[in-house]
């Protein structure tokens, strides 16, 4: 297929540092092009990556009609405004989770999605690792017997002032920064809606953000439950538990690009971990699968993995848990 030509909105970290170098190993895709609010900025970004075109401004990049598809990593708050933008002027967009700050906000994202006829996806990098499609067939094929729940941990320490996930004006806080990763996987591995939830949330005394959230959701099939912190240790993983084993995800969201990932299955017949399996996977970069994935979609290869009426969904757990943070009860999804 004819390379897929990409524009990045912004000089943002995790494009810099992790998305773009991903995605600039793959033959599908090319980028064109990367713009900030800083011309400076964006020479200084495109000399570093070897981008061929730097813009001073988001608008002047999304004129560029060579740009087909842009990857939208703003700070929370300009995930809807700017995607609407690319969308209207005609560009395929990867925007980064969470989608939007509620899902009446992200609705407008299908509305300009169905009248500029071009794809919109939020980038959850996680539901194309090799080790999540792993451990969701390992649930269908039954090998835990019946799913009953799953169970997150994901924390880091950031109280840097200064950070995005720090300013709550402009959607920062753990819930939308981490706490939509168990919340996204938990859904994949079920496959189907929780109905509710509840939210237990201690906000920064500083920066109102919530920076410890224990949350559980009831879906039809069992429960799951996660605590995420933005002042915690840093460590992350995820378990999956069935009636007659578990799965352990080792790295289960920031998996390493350059390093082989691992999970674990365990039939329980042994204590302390003598009963597991091991699953080691080829090293993969996730980033790179994921914009692959999108630029195979754009050329109508293969649909996209995660719809914007998915993403919606997930936001409507991520308002629900906001409600139930304020009620102190269940809230329904
Ligand atoms: N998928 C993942 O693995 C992953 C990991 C980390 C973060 N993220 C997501 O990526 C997004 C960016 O996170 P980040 O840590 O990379 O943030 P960041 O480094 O602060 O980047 C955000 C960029 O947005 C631009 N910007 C425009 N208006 C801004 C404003 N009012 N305040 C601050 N920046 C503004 C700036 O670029 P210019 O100055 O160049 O215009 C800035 O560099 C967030 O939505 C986050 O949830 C995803």
């Amino acid at each position: 297929m004819a390379p897929v030509k990409w524009g990045i909105i912004s000089t943002a970290d995790i494009g810099v540092a992790k998305v773009i170098p991903g995605m600039l190993q793959s033959d599908k895709l090319e980028i064109t092009a990367i713009s900030s609010r800083d011309l400076s900025k964006a020479e200084a970004a495109a000399k570093q990556l070897g981008i061929p075109k730097a813009y001073g401004s988001y608008e002047e990049m999304l004129a560029d009609p060579e740009i087909e598809a842009v990857y939208n990593p703003l700070p929370n708050h300009l995930h809807v405004p700017l995607t609407e933008q690319a969308a209207d002027a005609g560009k395929h967009v990867l925007c980064e989770k969470p989608i939007s700050l509620d899902a009446p906000e992200a609705e407008k994202l299908i509305a300009a999605r169905d009248r500029n006829k071009v794809l919109i996806q939020e980038a959850f990098m996680v539901r194309s690792h090799p080790q999540w499609l792993r451990a969701r067939d390992l649930v269908r094929e039954g090998r835990i017997g019946d799913l009953r729940a799953v169970q997150a941990l994901f924390s880091y320490f950031n109280r840097d002032p200064n950070n995005v996930r720090n300013m709550a004006d402009i959607g920062g806080g753990g819930l939308y920064d981490i706490g939509c990763y168990p919340i996204t996987t938990s859904r994949f591995i079920f496959e189907e809606e929780p109905t509710r939830v509840v939210g237990l949330m201690e906000r920064d005394p500083d920066f109102k953000t919530d920076r410890l959230l224990s949350g559980i959701m009831d879906f039809p099939k069992g429960q799951a439950s996660f605590l995420v912190s933005t002042q915690m240790v840093n460590y992350q993983r995820v378990h999956i538990c069935g009636t007659e084993g578990r799965i352990e995800i080792q790295i289960p969201f920031n998996a390493p690009p350059k390093e082989p990932c691992k999970i674990f299955i365990d039939d329980g017949s042994k204590h302390g971990d003598v009963s597991r399996e091991t699953e080691t996977f080829d090293v993969v970069d996730q980033y790179q699968v994921q914009g692959e994935l999108f630029s195979e979609a754009v050329r109508g290869n293969r649909s996209q993995i995660l719809s914007l009426e998915n993403s919606i969904a997930n936001m409507k757990v991520i308002d629900a848990m906001f409600r139930s943070a304020e009620t102190g009860g269940w809230s329904d999804v």
